[in-house]
């Protein structure tokens, strides 16, 4: 069997989806491993780290996809790639079925067998899976680093025989899996932190690192079984705006993480809560790209209005590709693992294990 990747577009994209780590793994289970040429050197692993371990190098994309029987990206392949792709072949990576319907349906009449890991169920034995979770806990730290190196003050709070620095006030916006890291991070800093999700879950999580629950008075816990969130009634987001409205005036920087799956993010800074905002503060919006969760939010650019510097990325663990890449190759080959049967050498589509029956894209 041969497992094959080609280089992402590496002006949008700099993670990768096997690491030399995660080569020999797949040449350990018996698979060949095929990849583009200087497929990571972008980040520091040169061709020959990898083919000293066994893996071949292909300098033609197309020859890689028609050989191979599962290939792993990161991102759907462009058009001119994908039409490589044949029928029983297996294709795994961040898909997005929400935005690319179309293009997902053209594969799957062809019968190319995809399979979209943010659909992953977030059950026990899919954690090592996970790449919601990895991309995000990565992403939540980083959203603090950017944030308060774009503040022009300090974070922590000094005593000096000058005088006294205030540590600065921090918001988390939504306190899933990103929320939880940037409350950590944001507290290893020495920042106040407050944090606020609809979800009752997460009032001991966030108390638990450290940081200041808002409860929305009298709201009722928006939690699916499923352990998302669900949107909130008009009444609730009255009282939400209300709450957010007075903590917003006594903050420095914001980190928003809230999302609902398949939808578009909520919006929760209006403009006239960005106007009682102090000059000076910074948001960031991890929510950028599904719509953003504040007035004003542009994809890759820094907006600033009434002094507030309003920032957020199409792909903020482009600043973290080594990290991310590592981690997001460990979770496909454990879903790889999941697909194979060891025994008989081949790989199993079984449909009725939860894991492949909510990942395969029909
Ligand atoms: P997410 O990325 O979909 O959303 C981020 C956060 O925003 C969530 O905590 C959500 O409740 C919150 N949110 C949505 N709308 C909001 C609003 N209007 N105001 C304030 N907050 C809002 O969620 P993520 O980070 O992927 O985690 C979701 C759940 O999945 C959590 O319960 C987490 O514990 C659970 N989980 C379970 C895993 C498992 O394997 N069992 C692994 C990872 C996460």
């Amino acid at each position: 069997m041969i497992i094959g990747s080609v280089s992402e577009n590496r002006d949008l994209e700099k993670r990768i989806s096997i690491t030399p780590e995660i080569a020999k793994k797949y040449i350990g289970l018996g698979f060949k491993v095929q990849l583009s040429k200087n497929y990571g050197e972008h980040l520091g692993f040169e061709d020959k780290e990898y083919s000293d371990l066994g893996v071949t190098f292909i300098d033609n994309d197309k020859s890689i996809i028609e050989n191979s029987d599962i290939i792993i990206q990161m991102n759907l392949l462009d058009e001119d790639k994908s039409s490589f792709l044949k029928s029983n072949q297996i294709f795994i990576g961040v898909l997005n079925p929400f935005e690319n319907q179309n293009k997902l349906e053209e594969l799957t009449k062809r019968k190319v067998n995809l399979f979209s890991l943010e659909l992953l169920p977030r059950i026990t034995r899919a954690q090592s899976m996970d790449i919601l979770s990895s991309q995000a806990n990565l992403a939540g730290y980083k959203a603090v680093v950017e944030s308060f190196s774009t503040f022009e003050k300090a974070i922590p709070m000094m005593m000096t025989a000058a005088g006294t620095i205030p540590a600065a006030k921090v918001l988390v916006i939504g306190a899933g899996v990103a929320g939880l890291q940037a409350i950590a991070t944001a507290k290893r800093m020495g920042a106040i932190v407050f944090a606020t999700d609809v979800r009752m879950a997460s009032k001991e999580q966030v108390e638990s690192l450290g940081g200041k629950f808002l409860t929305v008075e009298g709201a009722e816990n928006l939690e699916t079984k499923g352990g998302y969130a669900k949107e909130g009634s008009e009444e609730f987001k009255k009282k939400q705006e209300e709450l957010l409205s007075e903590t917003l005036k006594k903050v420095d920087i914001v980190i928003c993480t809230a999302l609902i799956p398949g939808k578009k993010a909520p919006l929760i800074i209006k403009e006239n809560m960005i106007e009682n905002m102090k000059s000076g503060s910074v948001i960031y919006d991890l929510a950028a790209i599904q719509g953003g969760n504040v007035a004003f939010t542009q994809v890759d650019k820094i907006v600033e209005k009434n002094g507030v510097k309003i920032m957020g990325e199409r792909n903020i663990l482009n600043k973290l590709p080594t990290s991310s890449s590592s981690l997001y190759a460990k979770n496909v080959f454990n879903f790889v693992l999941n697909l194979y049967d060891k025994e008989n050498k081949k790989i199993n589509i079984n449909l009725e294990d939860e894991i492949i029956a909510k990942t395969i894209i029909k």
